[in-house]
């Protein structure tokens, strides 16, 4: 029966990264028999600009009807005067909360090709392989209280930084399976010295660890110590676990071990639904001009192979394809950095095509 991909490329260089990994589906379908459908719907600014709604309801029903999703990115300078509820970002909280996607896997793989593309010494991220393993659907980002208002003559603005027992039990849960099929470590991040609800978030993991996991090592660490860890000595990380802000921080972070954002993919995975995009945003300084780096979506194809499409097979054929793209020296411009012409978003898109 044949698989059905709801496809939201959204704004900036999001339709044209997301369609180098359109390119790769078709290929799967055409050569290594991928039974696959897809069909496109709006989000982010531009299910704005087509339904007055960042997420509009026939992309929810797309989505719902749907093996899985694969997003580009969203926002932009046009959007950024609207109210918070329409900008673009919304629509992509409102995705992730409505499909329930609760596990948000990054992983951060330093490619041996790539070593002179990172600021960092090649001594220092050869070899890296960390999984970032981040809370997606709650924790600061979606806390109540949250606003903006007038308090003795003055604006204050506040957000609400909450987890509760079970969200963080899950999320929990998740890392330590992750680790188990890896080598089987858990660093846990959070700022248990100062916050009540890193206190709890420390606590739970510890209980979850003695009940279920004793097989697992699992360390913790405060999170302003992780950042500089990260730069010091990444290899010391396997799963690193954590909340939904300090995860968005800290992977981005560590996509700088690996040369550039745009090689890294991620899953976003819940009970019922699952939605792949790159870990970047919408990039609007080099939007349009075909210029993108598209791999960490095609990687994202990837994983949603491996995750929901039952075709861990095709997953391992994509991301060597990747890998011979690179061993063949084809770089866009975010890879360049020892003077090697950069080609194409469209250009890297074929080639990894061809390698496939
Ligand atoms: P960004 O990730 O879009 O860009 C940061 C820098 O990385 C830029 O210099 C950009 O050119 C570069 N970059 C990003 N992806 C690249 C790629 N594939 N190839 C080559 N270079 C790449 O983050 P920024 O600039 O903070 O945000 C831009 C917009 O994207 C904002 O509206 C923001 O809200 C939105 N955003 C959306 C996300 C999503 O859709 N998941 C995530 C992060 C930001
Ligand atoms: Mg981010």
């Amino acid at each position: 029966m044949a698989v059905r991909i709801a496809v939201l490329p959204g704004d900036g260089i999001g339709p044209e990264i997301v369609r180098e990994a359109v390119k790769v589906l078709d290929v799967l379908n055409s050569h290594f028999g991928l039974d696959a459908t897809w069909e496109e719907a709006a989000i982010g600014g531009a299910g704005y600009d087509a339904a007055g709604d960042p997420y509009p309801a026939a992309t929810q029903q797309l989505a719902h009807a749907s093996d899985a999703v694969l997003l580009g990115a969203v926002g932009g300078p046009k959007w950024e005067a609207l109210d918070k509820p329409l900008r673009p970002e919304a629509g992509l909280l409102r995705i992730r909360a409505d499909l329930g996607l609760f596990a948000n896997y990054r992983p951060t793989k330093v490619h041996s090709q790539l070593l002179d593309a990172s600021t960092l010494k090649p001594e220092v991220i050869d070899g890296v392989d960390i999984l970032v393993v981040r809370e997606l659907v709650s924790g600061i980002y979606f806390g109540q209280p949250r606003a903006i208002d007038m308090v003795n003559g003055e604006r204050r603005g506040y957000n609400t930084m909450v987890y509760t027992e079970s969200e963080i039990r899950r999320i929990g849960r998740t890392a330590f399976e992750a680790a188990r099929l890896r080598s089987n470590r858990v660093c846990s991040v959070e700022k248990a010295n100062v916050l009540e609800v890193s206190e709890l978030w420390r606590k739970v993991m510890i209980e979850l660890h003695q009940a279920e996991y004793s097989d697992v090592e699992l360390s913790h660490m405060y999170v302003d110590n992780a950042a500089m860890q990260l730069i010091r000595n990444p290899r010391q990380f396997d799963v690193i676990v954590t909340g939904n802000l300090f995860g968005d921080i800290l992977s981005d972070e560590a996509s700088m071990l690996t040369g550039s954002i745009g090689m890294l993919p991620s899953a976003s995975i819940g009970e019922k639904f699952a939605m792949y995009e790159p870990i970047h945003g919408s990039a609007p300084d080099i939007a349009g001009q075909d210029k993108a780096n598209p791999l960490a979506t095609i990687l994202s194809v990837a994983m949603m192979l491996r995750f929901s499409l039952g075709r861990d097979d095709l997953a391992v054929k994509v991301e060597q394809a990747v890998e011979h793209t690179l061993d063949a020296g084809v770089r866009t411009g975010d890879l360049c950095f020892g003077g090697e012409k950069p080609v194409s978003c469209s250009a890297m898109g074929d080639a990894v095509c061809r390698a496939l």
